[in-house]
């Protein structure tokens, strides 16, 4: 046995630095680069903060799995037609700067929803197709939200929200309230809109809150 190692035979302490090495670099590649680069971008002039109840809506869209079905993250037109879909033009990354935690998602099992609120902007509609997917898109295999309604005889209180369904899905003599929750969680959908343009220049620095 020679008492000298060559250069590969290993031992704890090359394997502990080499270890280290790379997960030092691998950091500052993928968290301190990025942080470092995405800090400093202000939000958009024309992107309104979340209000309290669309907040409360956000949380339900995270609590409800949306985010398993439906990215928010349309991409550039060189790599997929998300523009031609109606999906809206490339994100970027001001149009976040009030997303904590942000909700790009993984799947498109359903369309993207960064704009939802722009293309689809009628509360009926949303809170019908929450209620009942398939009353308004024949076949669609997004999961309905029953409970998130409450489903009742007669009439509605003054002060309730109605669910008008398409008459074919409405039961006569039954009436389809939408619960807090599904209110807060469309006023969230409806809030989705990023249309302004990508580029548009800073409001004036007079108007910046500090
Ligand atoms: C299992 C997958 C799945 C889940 C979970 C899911 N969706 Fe969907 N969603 C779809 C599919 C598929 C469509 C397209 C068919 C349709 O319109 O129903 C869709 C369509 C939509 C649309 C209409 C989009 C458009 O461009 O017209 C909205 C709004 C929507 N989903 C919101 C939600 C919300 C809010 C939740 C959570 C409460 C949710 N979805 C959960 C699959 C899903």
């Amino acid at each position: 046995m020679s008492a000298g190692k060559s250069f590969w035979e290993m031992d704890e302490m090359r394997i502990i630095t080499g270890a280290m090495v790379i997960l030092g670099g691998a950091t500052a590649l993928l968290v301190v680069m990025p942080y470092m680069l995405l800090k400093e971008v202000p939000p958009p002039a024309a992107l309104k903060p979340y209000s309290d109840i669309q907040l409360v809506g956000r949380q339900s869209y995270i609590s409800n799995g949306c985010v398993y079905c439906h990215s928010q993250q349309p991409r550039d037109i060189a790599q997929a037609p998300d523009f031609k879909r109606g999906w809206g033009r490339a994100s970027v990354a001001g149009d976040y700067a009030y997303d904590t935690p942000h909700l790009l998602g993984t799947m498109r099992t359903g369309p993207d929803l960064m704009n939802i609120g722009a293309r689809q902007p009628s509360k009926d509609w949303q809170l019908g197709h929450l209620y009942q997917p398939r009353a308004y898109t024949p076949g669609s295999i997004m999961p309905s939200y029953p409970y998130l309604f409450e489903v009742r005889q007669g009439e509605a209180k003054a002060n309730e929200t109605v669910v008008n369904l398409p008459p074919s899905f409405a039961k006569p003599g039954q009436v389809v309230v939408a619960r807090p929750e599904a209110l807060a969680l469309v006023e969230y959908l409806l809030a989705m809109d990023r249309t302004y343009p990508a580029l548009a220049p800073l409001a004036p620095a007079t108007d910046r809150k500090k």
